[in-house]
């Protein structure tokens, strides 16, 4: 039986940063507002002609030189965004392939917000262990940027730009394979967190008015309890599920989209300080591409080792819902 392992991470960063009190100069907010309900300090910005596209090849790049695999194997590029470089077509992966000089992958995105990432490792875990696929490069890009409203304070203070990717490819051996991956979906809670204009859901007349047609609205305060509860929840079923208790956690990777959230989730699960890994001070949230940016940013720091568990907790827009036990199996060179 092949198993699905988790061989290496990379990312990327803009390097342009947009602070807090960057916005207090554009939006009624200030530092202290948004430091004390978020806990975000800055967050990064791409360049106008950078694209989604750009961000996800740099990071995939990384991730593919830090897997000692050759690009020609990966048989699979699969994308976690939602600001993708073109709504409908071609999708962000396709391009992201020939940016990389990968030719012959199955290339295609998914749409689940912030919980991208979880989607999408499930799908490579799904089909490295069903044999269809060997070498799977998995990425969550966003240029949300591109679809925020500088305008209304109760967004634009929150997301960021950024990338993250890895590479999942199969093993014979099943202590270093993904443990296992948890999704969910519920729409009745879609009004909470959406881009309601640009899609087929839209009238023709809306689909005209490009500069505003996929800003993203959202219902914080609702959202923000919603969010504590899924995230708790998720992180009780997985653990329940495999008989893992979460002392056994080296690394909790929740989604960084707000520090008050991330503390009660920790609290509730009883996590340490050291377990929880934080980088929404520095990103803010990055959607689909916030779990591979923290997990980039312990393995940067070298808090990250082989054999490592990671538990990896993510909620978002749709409303959509994952966690995954991933530990961290890069090659024996
Ligand atoms: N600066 C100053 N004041 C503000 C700001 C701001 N940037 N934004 C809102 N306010 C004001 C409001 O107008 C309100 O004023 P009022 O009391 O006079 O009416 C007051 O602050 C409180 O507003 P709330 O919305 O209740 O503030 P809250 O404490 O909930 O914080 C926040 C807002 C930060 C957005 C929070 O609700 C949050 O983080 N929500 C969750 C976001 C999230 O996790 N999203 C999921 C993932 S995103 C994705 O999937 C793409």
């Amino acid at each position: 039986m092949a198993y699905a392992a988790f061989r290496s991470i990379g990312a990327y960063a803009p390097s342009k940063i947009l602070s807090n009190e960057d916005l207090a100069k554009m939006v009624d907010t200030s530092d202290e507002w948004i430091t004390k309900r978020t806990g975000i300090k800055e967050r990064r910005i791409a360049e106008d002609g950078e694209f989604t596209s750009d961000m996800g090849a740099k990071a995939a790049q990384i991730a593919l030189e830090r897997s000692g695999i050759d690009k020609s194997k990966i048989d699979m590029i699969i994308c976690a965004t939602i600001s993708p470089d073109y709504f409908c077509m071609p999708s962000t992966a396709a391009i992201i392939s020939t940016k990389l000089g990968i030719s012959n992958a199955t290339a295609f995105d998914i749409s689940a917000a912030c919980t991208g990432f979880v989607y999408v490792l499930s799908i490579a875990k799904a089909f490295i262990e069903s044999g269809m696929k060997k070498n799977i490069l998995v990425i969550g890009a966003e240029k949300l940027s591109a679809i925020t409203d500088y305008t209304d304070r109760g967004t634009c203070i929150l997301f960021g730009d950024g990338a993250g990717a890895a590479v999942v490819s199969a093993t014979e051996d099943k202590n270093e394979a993904i443990i296992d991956v948890h999704t969910g979906a519920d729409g009745t809670f879609a009004d909470l967190l959406m881009s309601p204009n640009g899609g087929s859901g839209s009238a023709h007349d809306t689909l005209e008015q490009e500069a505003t047609s996929c800003f993203m609205q959202m219902k914080g305060n609702e959202t923000f309890k919603v969010a504590v509860k899924t995230l708790t929840k998720d992180v009780v079923d997985i653990l329940r599920d495999n008989s893992i208790d979460s002392s056994e956690i080296k690394h909790f990777v929740p989604h960084q989209a707000n520090l008050r959230i991330i503390k009660a989730v920790g609290e509730a699960l009883g996590m340490s300080d050291e377990q929880v890994v934080l980088t929404v001070e520095k990103y803010g949230n990055t959607s689909g591409a916030s779990i591979p940016m923290a997990i980039n940013d312990i393995y940067e720091s070298g808090r990250l080792q082989a054999g490592e568990l990671m538990l990896l907790d993510a909620f978002g827009g749709g409303l959509t819902w994952g966690s995954a036990l991933v530990p961290f199996a890069p090659l024996q060179k």
